[in-house]
């Protein structure tokens, strides 16, 4: 068919006019917004590997979603939809019960058992029932987040099952570890009461509450979340570090001992996207494309952790058994977290960009991914080809939001430049203690070697004064 444009039914009379559309438009924008926060608030907090990534992934689709359906809300004469407002209170305690789950497999039947399906549902519906001709760009902005939900939802049925075998292991070792865990029937409860409490304030699409008696309660919203002082990793890894201690079994060769250490160091950044995460939470009252971009900047991080991961799986080098790296995360939750994300985005982010840091590594990498066939040095330097890229991209969030919070650029970079100063002092500290008993090899003396001059006593005492998380 070519008449229309090939837009089937194009004279039927759709489901909804502009007031109505526009409502639906601003709940999916609250209801995506509030998706994205609980995955930030959530992703440091989880302990699978896999999942804490795909929660990152999702965050930032579902900060593409929201900021579809804001626009297209203000599109239908509603431009108050920029103040993010909190349309239905119902809907908000919905959301305020899903933030509460209180282990992985409770999250993910928050998510993907109830939240993306019912999503997916009310979109479809809405695709069918809506005029295609006359509300052609809402059905655009469905088409893109019914493409990814398709993905998530798809997701979230693969990585349910190892999601379960986590559970019972650690229910099987409840001696040993201290994890939360829920099954299938513990996480049951949880479910159920999301469920019905979306049943009782009716449904995404909010038809409102009718009878004064079906007033819902709060339950474990009555208590506040927190976000976690410390970012959780699986316990069976190699338990934590702010070091960097590269893989188990190392190459000999030196340019490729490099090489690896250098790809575990990018494996090792989740710490800095659960920092983006934890910024997004308690960086509060920011404009809307304030959190857009740090949920762009915490999937990026993520995408850095897994192209180490990738390249270190490519070659066979055991990074799982490594400790793991949080020299992000952990010693920058007890400042203001504008503090942290300042270092971040000023201080390591602007540093990268010198001319001795990223432009340099990717240069190299290149000239040395064409002279060999060793597909873990070709891949690893397209990865940083790309990295390089996102950095620039995160250091231009950095600037664009530094004098918001700071108030001046030239305050933020002080604070940054010593906060990078004090946490090189850190890692310096743990590098070398992981290395100083171990048996004398190249990559030992490259580790020691790159980290001795940041040794300094001062700072180190300065650190030891401070106030020590619990
Ligand atoms: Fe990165
Ligand atoms: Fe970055």
């Amino acid at each position: 068919m070519y008449v229309y444009t090939g837009i089937s039914e194009a004279q039927k009379i759709g489901k909804y006019g502009v007031d109505e559309s526009a409502r639906l438009m601003k709940r999916l924008a609250y209801i995506y917004r509030r998706l994205m926060m609980v995955g930030a608030a959530h992703m440091p907090a989880r302990m699978n590997w896999h999942f804490k990534a795909g929660l990152a992934r999702h965050l930032f689709e579902d900060s593409h979603a929201a900021g579809l359906f804001m626009k297209r809300a203000s599109e239908l004469r509603s431009p108050s939809v920029q103040q993010l407002k909190d349309p239905d209170p119902w809907l908000a305690l919905f959301f305020d019960e899903l933030l509460m789950a209180r282990s992985d497999y409770e999250l993910w039947t928050g998510i993907y058992g109830v939240v993306r399906p019912e999503l997916r549902r009310l979109l479809r519906q809405y695709a069918q029932d809506t005029q295609p001709l006359v509300d052609y760009p809402t059905l655009r902005a469905i088409k893109q987040v019914l493409s990814d939900l398709d993905e998530q939802t798809a997701w979230g049925e693969a990585i349910r099952p190892a999601l379960l075998e986590d559970a019972a292991f650690f229910s099987a070792h409840r001696e040993t570890y201290s994890i939360i865990t829920d099954d299938e029937s513990t996480a049951a409860v949880f479910c159920d009461e999301l469920r019905k409490l979306l049943a009782q304030v009716g449904g995404f699409e909010g038809r409102a509450l009718k009878q004064a008696e079906n007033v819902p309660d709060r339950k474990r919203s009555q208590q506040k979340y927190n976000m976690p002082l410390r970012a959780v990793r699986d316990p069976r890894m190699g338990g934590d570090t702010l070091g960097r201690t590269g893989v188990a079994n190392p190459p000999t060769e030196p340019e490729l001992a490099r090489i690896i250490a250098n790809v575990r160091t990018r494996q090792e950044e989740l710490g800095a996207a659960e920092l983006c995460a934890a910024t997004m939470v308690l960086q509060n009252n920011m404009p809307w494309s304030f959190y857009e971009d740090l949920a762009r900047h915490c999937w990026d991080e993520t995408r850095h952790t897994l192209f180490g991961q990738a390249v270190l799986d490519l070659g066979g080098y055991d990074w799982y058994s490594m400790p793991q790296f949080k020299g992000d995360y952990d010693p920058h939750m007890m400042k203001p977290v504008a503090n942290s994300y300042i270092w971040l985005s000023i201080g390591i982010e602007g540093s990268a960009m010198r001319k001795d840091g990223m432009p340099k590594e990717a240069r190299m990498l290149k000239a040395a991914a064409e002279k060999t066939d060793n597909e873990v040095v070709k891949l690893f330097a397209q990865c940083v080809d790309f990295d390089w890229a996102d950095e620039v991209t995160h250091h231009q969030f950095g600037r664009k939001w530094a004098e918001e919070l700071m108030d001046d650029y030239r305050t933020s970079e002080r604070i940054a430049n010593r906060e990078m100063e004090l946490n090189f002092a850190r890692m310096a500290r743990d590098t070398c203690s992981f290395w100083e008993d171990k048996p004398d090899s190249f990559n030992k003396q490259m580790f020691l070697n790159d980290w001795k001059d940041r040794l300094r006593p001062e700072l180190l005492k300065e650190l030891d004064e401070r106030t020590l998380l619990p």
